[in-house]
């Protein structure tokens, strides 16, 4: 695992920018996987300026996303169809149908599920995934106790996701129960990963997934097998990995 502490969530975005920027100039034919959340916004916001100063083309790219939450449709701002529409897709050259989302209002799950892993692997697979990390150590929705060995699956989520993500929607009621995630076996297939995480909140899970047994109860563990692993971390997120190397 390589890691990489930077001064500040803008350093960590242009950092995160640079690997994804180095990926799509070397093959224009990547296939991306994409993450959600706070954390990659600024990375978004970076790669759409290298687009638009720079002539980093994104056309003839695939995306998947990680992840959707169940019964909600692409056109509700706190699905992530809409989040991705918004920060990246709509920004940048890369048409509609090279973007994958889990169709998550569809009615049979299982099918959709099996559709999406098919469709990664006719795709060749992911060669560079991007993940944030949760409080609890979740890649993806793969919440603390997930199989390892699971594939794009239906998830309860996890209480203390549902608090956290609650700052996203009208009141905690609102957040969805369940989504559909790429399993950890779909994300540790990737050919590489490259995982970022800001802020203090963080700095306990980041030092458990660098330091920490490898278990399911800290899904983010599995990581430290992965044979090609770049995290890049603002101070705050790695502010533990200093302190306890000062002390050791
Ligand atoms: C999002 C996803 C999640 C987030 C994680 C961290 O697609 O899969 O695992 O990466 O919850 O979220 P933020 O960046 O909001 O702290």
């Amino acid at each position: 695992m390589k890691v990489i502490v930077v001064s500040s969530y803008d350093e960590l975005s242009i950092s995160a920018a640079e690997v994804i920027e180095h990926q799509v100039r070397v093959n224009p034919f990547s296939v991306l996987g994409l993450a959600t959340g706070s954390t990659p916004i600024g990375t978004y916001r970076t790669l759409v300026k290298k687009h638009l100063e720079e002539k980093l083309d994104f056309s003839r790219v695939t995306t998947f996303n990680l992840d959707e939450y169940c019964n909600i449709e692409p056109s509700n701002p706190q699905s992530y169809a809409y989040f991705m529409k918004e920060n990246f897709f709509s920004k940048v050259n890369i048409a509609d149908h090279m973007t994958n989302l889990p169709e998550s209002h569809a009615e049979d799950i299982e099918a959709v599920c099996m559709a999406y892993e098919n469709k990664i692997s006719s795709r060749g697979g992911i060669d560079l995934q991007l993940l944030g990390i949760g409080r609890n150590g979740h890649i993806g929705f793969n919440e603390p106790g997930d199989s390892f060995k699971s594939d794009t699956h239906r998830i309860k989520l996890d209480e203390r996701t549902i608090k956290d993500n609650a700052r996203f929607f009208k009141s905690i009621d609102d957040v969805p129960r369940y989504a559909i995630s790429m399993g950890i076996k779909t994300i540790f297939s990737a050919k590489k990963i490259l995982l970022i995480a800001s802020g203090v909140d963080k700095a306990e899970i980041i030092y458990e997934m660098i330091h920490g047994q490898v278990r399911p109860a800290v899904p983010a563990t599995i990581l430290q097998m992965h044979p090609d692993v770049t995290v890049i971390l603002d101070k705050d997120a790695a502010a533990l990995l200093e302190r306890r190397r000062t002390f050791n």
